[in-house]
Formats: structure tokens, sequence, C-alpha cells
């Protein structure tokens, strides 16, 4: 019996499903709006009983739960929608997942922190400041009172082909400059290292939060630099800008930079930035 996928159409759903597949594990791959080109069943997950209609007759043997919408200045915008998939859904598949007694593992985010603090490790109590990092919070919260056994992986800023680094290296290629702030820092880590990071916790199956940052803290613009570097790209179309010069909805904290330690000695093993750099564009 498979383990189903949630946001198995999304940025990191998409990579996981490439390891789940060289792995040679069963899985059932779920998507919503956009439907993939590997077999994929449309799961909703707005709406509870139907959701959950559908998953019983599914029988997994454990739920691996990515889907989200991760845009925070859209949760700022709809927060009526935004709760319910980034804090309903993911309590309400804890409960199924105790019922069921299969193990359930789900993403949240570095931006459960105000950012003032930093580095987080797995003891700072969530503080966030938008709608989304407020949302996630929700969820770790619920998740783990409907369901003890839960793990959650707070994932910090991902990148790698089909998310940020793609669209940067299309423009910079095009010779167009890209703006990045230089008052915005995190953890970053390498998509594929952080998909096969949620598939070492979910082997491991042991409950709590675990942080799956990057080694190393960079600014946008620093990432910018570090991308231009690596694909021979001209660094002075990196433009920096501060986040007060670009008007959004939800606010965005300064420094969620996150200690991951715990994932570490775990065997989560993501690769520095420009060695995952290095190798991404060797592909
Ligand atoms: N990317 C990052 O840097 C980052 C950082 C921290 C945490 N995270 C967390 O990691 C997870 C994966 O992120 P991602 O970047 O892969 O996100 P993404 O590319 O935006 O993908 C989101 C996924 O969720 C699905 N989805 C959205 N609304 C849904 C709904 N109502 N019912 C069912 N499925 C729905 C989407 O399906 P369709 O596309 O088919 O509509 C898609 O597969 C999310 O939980 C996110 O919060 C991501």
């Amino acid at each position: 019996m498979p383990i189903l996928l949630t946001g198995a159409s999304g940025f990191l759903g998409r990579h996981l499903v490439q390891l789940l597949r060289e792995q040679g594990r069963a899985f059932t791959a779920c998507y919503f709006n956009h439907e993939p080109s590997f077999p994929a069943v449309r799961l909703p997950l707005s709406g509870r009983e139907a959701a959950l209609g559908q998953i019983a007759a599914l029988q997994p043997t454990a739920i691996l739960h990515l889907a989200a919408v991760s845009s925070p200045n859209w949760c700022e915008l709809y927060p009526a929608d935004s709760k319910a998939i980034n804090a309903d859904a993911p309590v309400f598949l804890a409960a199924y997942c105790r019922e069921a007694r299969i193990p359930y593992l789900f993403a949240s985010t570095d931006l459960v922190f105000d950012g003032l603090h930093a580095p987080y490790d797995e003891g700072w109590a969530p503080s966030p400041i938008c709608t989304y990092g407020r949302h996630k919070a929700e969820a770790e919260q619920g998740a783990l009172l409907a369901y003890p056994e839960t793990v959650i992986t707070r994932l910090p800023l991902l990148y790698g082909w089909g998310g940020l680094l793609l669209n940067w290296v299309a423009e910079m290629r095009k010779g167009l400059p890209v703006s990045a702030f230089v008052d915005e820092f995190r953890t970053p880590a390498y998509v594929r290292d952080v998909a096969a990071g949620l598939l070492l916790l979910l082997r491991h199956n042991t409950p709590g939060i675990y942080h799956l940052g990057g080694h190393e803290t960079y600014s946008r613009y620093e990432m910018g630099r570090a991308i231009a570097v690596a694909f021979g790209l001209d660094e002075r179309l990196v433009q920096p800008c501060r986040q007060a010069d670009v008007p959004m909805p939800a606010p965005r904290p300064a420094d969620v930079s996150l200690s991951s330690e715990k994932a570490y000695a775990l065997g989560y093993a993501p690769r520095l930035l420009k060695e995952a750099l290095k190798m991404i564009n060797q592909h």
C-alpha cells in the first residue's frame, strides 16, 4: 500500500516524486489544479468530508502532506482560503492518521518566526508576523494536539530547477536584471536535499518538530550573486533592494535562519549553496 503525497504537483512535490520513483517506493501522488505529467489523483483539500472520503478509499500507509498555498502575499489577501488549506487541512489529516494509525509528516515553514531572534532551533515558540506564518503555526499546534505522533518539518527557503533558481537564471540569461533583498536572511536548502530529508524523517518516524535549514545564512541578494557566479552570468545583473522598497501585502521577517542540528544528527545532509549550484549547473 502506498504513501499518500499531497502537493505532488508543486515545486517540492515534484522533486519528492522523482526521489520516490528512484527509490522504487509505492506512492499515490495528489494534485489540485495543476495535473502533472506523472500519474496522480486530484485531491482538493479545502473540503474536509470529501477529502477524507477519498483518502479512506486510497488506504494510504502514511501521509506526507506538502499541499499548501505557499505565497505569503496571497495568504495575506485571502485569509479565509489560506486558513482552509494551510491551517485546517493539516489538522484534519492529522486526526485521520491517528484514527488509521499511520505515520503523518507535514511541511511547515521558517516563516512561523518573527525574524528578530535568529538562529531559531526547535525550542523557540512560533511568533509569526504574517497570515501564512500564523496559519502554519496554528496547523502545527492543531496537528500535534490531534495526533501527538505527528512529524512536523519547518522548511527554509528552497531553491532548485522549477522554483526560484530557474526564474532568476532565465532572466539573467536574457541580460535582464533581477532585484533581490539585502535585508531578508534565510538558511536556504536545495529542494532535492530537503526531499531526501523528508523521506529520512518519515523513515525514522520520531514525532516532534524538525528544522530542515541549510548550513549557511544568506540574504536573497547574496544568493542571487552566488547563482550568477555559478552560472557564469554577470553578477551586476543582481541588483540590491530593501524590503521597504517593494510594497507587499505580507510583512516579511528580517532573519528566520534555522538551526537544524536535530535533523543533521539524524543524517539530514543539505549541500552548501555553492556546492549545490555547481552540481545543478552540471545537470
Ligand atoms: N518553497 C519554499 O521555499 C518553501 C519554504 C518553506 C515551506 N514550504 C512549504 O513546503 C510545502 C511545499 O511547498 P512548494 O514550494 O512545493 O509549494 P507550491 O509549489 O506552491 O505547491 C503547492 C502544492 O499544494 C497544492 N495545493 C494548493 N492548494 C490546494 C488545495 N486546496 N487542495 C489540495 N492541494 C492544494 C498545489 O496543487 P496544484 O498546483 O495542483 O493546484 C501544489 O501541489 C508547502 O507546505 C510550503 O508551505 C515551502
